[in-house]
């Protein structure tokens, strides 16, 4: 049967309920909103770990500051080397910079490298995060189980939401950890940069909110 006129029209009932659900949400989420395209700016990138030596990591902020990308070139955890070789570890801290009445968290960590693991090994990708001077980290982890010998990219929700303060800029410190199992008896693993950009990549999807 064609329908014709208009759309039923919510009840008053149905709007103050709905009203009331969006008032709700801005309550609890605080106001979706970012800053001005270009206003978020990098003004600081260091680094220390194993995964990273001088020289092997840069980072990056796109211009509408959705996102932050951390590259390696020398993020490689392999069986090939000894025990010290099977975890890698990099602290990279960030000096963001932007505009006072917004805050963020970091939402989504995207990671793409490479991997070659026998059958009964695997690899652990652990990122996590936590700003200077405020309490919280939050993590994401990723397991990938032997045999397996491709690139891969996968994307992972960090398990709490730990938010910069409102109005003062601290540290974002992002922390990275690639981990083999080599089994038992062991086989042979390696999780390290991809093989067509050379390196091993990890963007942050960064949520603003004003506040
Ligand atoms: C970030 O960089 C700016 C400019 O160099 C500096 O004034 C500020 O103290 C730095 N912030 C932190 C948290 O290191």
């Amino acid at each position: 049967m064609a329908q014709r006129g208009f759309p039923p029209v919510p009840s008053v009932a149905t709007m103050a309920a709905l009203l009331l659900l969006a008032f709700l949400t801005l309550a609890i989420h605080g106001q979706a909103a970012s800053p001005d395209v270009g206003t978020i700016k990098i003004l600081g990138f260091t680094y220390a770990g194993d995964g990273c030596p001088p020289g092997s990591a840069e980072g990056a902020v796109s211009d509408d500051g959705q996102a932050i990308t951390v590259m390696f070139s020398k993020y490689t955890a392999s069986t090939d080397a000894g025990l010290d070789g099977l975890r890698k570890k990099c602290a990279v801290t960030v000096n963001l910079s932007y505009p006072p009445g917004f805050r963020f968290h970091l939402g989504t960590v995207t990671m793409r490298g490479y991997a070659k693991l026998d059958a009964g090994t695997s690899g652990t990708a652990q990122t996590s995060y936590y700003i200077s001077g405020t309490t919280g980290t939050a993590k994401a982890n990723r397991v990938i189980a032997g045999s397996f010998d491709d690139n891969y990219e996968f994307t992972d929700q960090f398990g709490v939401l730990v938010y910069s303060e409102c109005n003062v800029v601290r540290d974002l410190n992002l922390v990275s950890e690639v981990r083999l199992k080599p089994g038992n008896p062991a086989k042979s693993a390696q999780m390290t940069v991809d093989s067509q950009d050379l390196k091993l990549t990890q963007e942050f999807a960064i949520i603003w909110e004003s506040c």
